[in-house]
């Protein structure tokens, strides 16, 4: 059912209402009059009148029911159709750890097979709670073979969502008889392997760098990933991205590192505003990477000036919620996620990403579809936020980039043509 029929029906629905509903006060005022003139006669009358006057006022209220029912019903129509419209869409990831991404069921395969206890998750989601999961992923990823697992049923979820292009984001350690070099070559040529199969998926990587741990490890890893980036086979490295607990080490540490990673071509995010710290906001707009993670806890002022510097930022409304400590619903989404809604309302860029799918029990269409529940956005916006985000890839290859802009890009024509062509709105 397209929404002009929707629409029309409802339109003669509610005149034949209104008419309905005048009438039978009419009715019941003059059956009621009647009543009242013959009570004093005959006790029959009244009765009748009564009876009248119920079965009347029963009509309209069944009448209205329906009438309602009618329109919840065509609401959850509207909602289905932008669901599936959102679940269709070609989408692009940008904030995802590799990790973090683990399904349970795996998990716990995993440590079954190192022969550890399998992991309980939370029965209510914090971040802390959640955070919990992360001790156990570590000892259940303890070889590349299983870091190789991990790895293709990640691409396989993001797939499944109709994502295609994602970069993932993974901090490389030594495994069991293997280096953290090793480490990034077995993501790398999962990405590869991947690639040479049928899916549309285009994997990419970002190497990250751990805030809690000490700098040197950051040349550590920088090191590799310079390496790798400027081997001439290489592909699907990207990116650094700086990362771990917010409340330890500090951003100006790491500045040097992350600038030897940005001379050598590799683009910089972020993540800044989990916690309040304007100071060190101040210094991360400074450098001035490539992209923010949730600047979340930014001043009015921060956040005009990423926006003025055309700084994209990475949103991730579940992972978000549960830092600022709130539920996640549309209510919390749409009235105290403070830089989402600035990003929404001063068409800053951004993008809608999932963080950690597997922790956070989420995934791309649902993220970007409680993005959309929240600020009641129709396809239209739904569609420019994907379409928004093309601009943001790490990606350097220029063919690549305008490919993927095409195929996004064509895709959201195409289904914003059909939804016209079905009347969907006034467009
Ligand atoms: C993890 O890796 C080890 C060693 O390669 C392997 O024996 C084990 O089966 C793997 N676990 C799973 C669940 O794949
Ligand atoms: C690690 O190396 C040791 C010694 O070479 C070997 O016995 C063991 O099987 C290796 N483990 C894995 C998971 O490859
Ligand atoms: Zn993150």
């Amino acid at each position: 059912m397209s929404l002009s029929t929707i629409n029309t029906g409802l339109g003669f629905i509610n005149t034949i209402n209104a008419h309905i509903a005048l009438a039978s006060t009419k009715w019941c005022t003059i059956l009621h009059k009647t009543a009242a003139k013959l009570v004093h006669k005959r006790r029959f009358f009244f009765l009748l009148g009564s009876l009248s006057t119920l079965l009347l006022s029963s009509t309209l209220f069944f009448h209205n029911l329906k009438n309602k029912l009618l329109l919840t019903r065509n609401k959850k129509a509207l909602r289905d159709r932008r669901k599936a419209f959102t679940r269709s869409l070609y989408k692009i990831e940008l904030h995802c750890h590799l990790t973090g991404s683990l399904r349970l069921s795996t998990l716990n395969e995993l440590l079954k097979s190192h022969n550890l206890p399998p992991y309980t998750p939370p029965p209510t989601l914090t971040l802390k709670s959640c955070f919990t999961a992360f001790p156990h992923i570590h000892s259940a990823i303890k070889t590349v073979q299983n870091l190789s697992r991990v790895t293709f049923e990640c691409l396989a979820d993001l797939s499944y969502a109709n994502v295609i292009y994602a970069e993932i984001r993974t901090t490389p350690r030594a495994l069991l008889n293997s280096t953290k070099s090793e480490y990034i070559e077995t993501v790398l040529s999962c990405f590869s392997e991947w690639s040479l199969g049928d899916s549309k998926l285009l994997p990419r990587l970002i190497i990250s760098v751990d805030r809690s741990k000490p700098v040197s490890e950051a040349y550590e890893n920088v090191k590799i990933a310079v390496e790798k980036f400027n081997h001439p086979s290489n592909k699907c490295l990207v990116g650094i991205d700086l990362g771990g607990d917010p409340t330890k080490g500090s951003f100006i540490d790491f500045l040097p590192v992350l600038t030897l990673a940005r001379t050598s071509g590799l683009k910089i995010t972020v993540h800044c505003g989990e916690i309040i710290n304007p100071s060190e906001i101040d210094e991360i707009l400074n450098f001035r990477p490539d992209r923010l993670g949730h600047f979340l806890t930014c001043t009015d002022e921060q956040f005009e000036r990423a926006r003025d510097n055309e700084i994209p930022i990475e949103v991730c409304p579940t992972s978000n919620l549960l830092t600022l400590g709130l539920n996640s619903d549309s209510v919390s989404l749409k009235t105290r996620h403070g830089t989402l809604r600035k990003c929404i309302e001063t068409a800053a860029s951004f993008s809608i990403s999932t963080d950690d799918p597997g922790l956070f029990r989420t995934n791309p269409v649902r993220e970007l579809w409680s993005v959309s529940k929240a600020f009641e956005l129709d396809e239209w916006r739904i569609a420019g936020v994907v379409w928004d985000m093309v601009d943001q890839v790490f990606e350097g290859n220029r063919k690549t980039r305008a490919y993927l802009a095409r195929d996004v890009r064509v895709r959201i024509k195409k289904m914003l043509r059909v939804l016209e062509e079905e009347g969907g709105t006034e467009k």
